[in-house]
C-alpha cells in the first residue's frame, strides 16, 4: 500500500500503526531520501533545490518496486511526472489522505524542516494546485483528520 497527501496529512504516523497490525514493514521515503543523500532535506533542497530533491525521491520510489511493505512517500512526489508514473505502475493500491487546508496547515505551520512551509498563502496554494493530482493518482482517498485509528481501520478494509 502507497500512502499520499499532504504534509501533516499523518502519513508517517499511519504508516507505522498499519505496519504493526499488518505485520509489514514500512518504507518512509523522506527518510529513504535522507539516508540515500546522507543530508537532510533542508540540505538537499539548499544545494539541489526542489529539482534535485525530486529525482533523489524518485530514485527512492523506484528502489521500492514490487517489495511487499507500506510506503509513506512524501507529500509532493505526485507533482514530478516520472514518480507519478512510477505509482501508476506499482500493483499497489495508492491510498490520498485528504483534510481540509486548515487542519493541515495547524500541523505543520511551525515545522522548520519542511522547507516548502513559508506563508500561509504559499502553503495554501500548494495544497490548491496538489487537490486534483492526489485525487487523480489515487485509487482510494480517506479523511485523515479523523483519529489514527480511525484512518487505519479503513486503511485495513483497503487491503483486505
Ligand atoms: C514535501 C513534503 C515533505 C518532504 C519535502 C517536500 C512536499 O514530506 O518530502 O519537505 O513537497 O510536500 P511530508 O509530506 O512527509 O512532510
Amino acid at each position: 500500500m502507497i500512502l499520499i497527501g499532504f504534509m501533516g496529512s499523518g502519513k508517517s504516523t499511519v504508516a507505522h500503526t498499519l505496519s504493526d497490525k499488518m505485520n509489514l514493514p514500512v518504507i518512509d521515503l523522506d527518510k529513504e531520501v535522507v539516508r540515500m543523500a546522507g543530508m537532510e532535506i533542508r540540505e538537499i533542497f539548499e544545494t539541489e533545490g526542489e529539482a534535485g530533491f525530486r529525482r533523489r525521491e524518485f530514485e527512492a520510489l523506484d528502489q521500492v518496486g514490487d517489495s511487499e511493505c507500506i510506503v509513506a512517500t512524501g507529500g509532493g512526489v505526485v507533482t514530478y511526472a516520472p514518480s507519478r508514473r512510477l505509482l501508476q505502475n506499482m500493483d499497489v493500491p495508492v491510498v490520498y489522505l485528504h483534510a481540509d487546508f486548515d487542519t493541515l496547515y495547524t500541523r505543520i505551520k511551525d515545522d522548520s524542516n519542511r522547507p516548502l512551509v513559508r506563508s500561509r498563502e504559499q502553503v495554501n496554494a500548494l495544497y490548491e494546485q496538489r487537490l486534483h493530482i492526489y485525487r487523480s493518482a489515487a485509487d482510494h482517498e480517506i479523511d485523515c483528520s479523523a483519529s489514527v485509528e480511525a484512518v487505519v481501520s479503513k486503511l485495513l478494509a483497503i487491503s483486505q
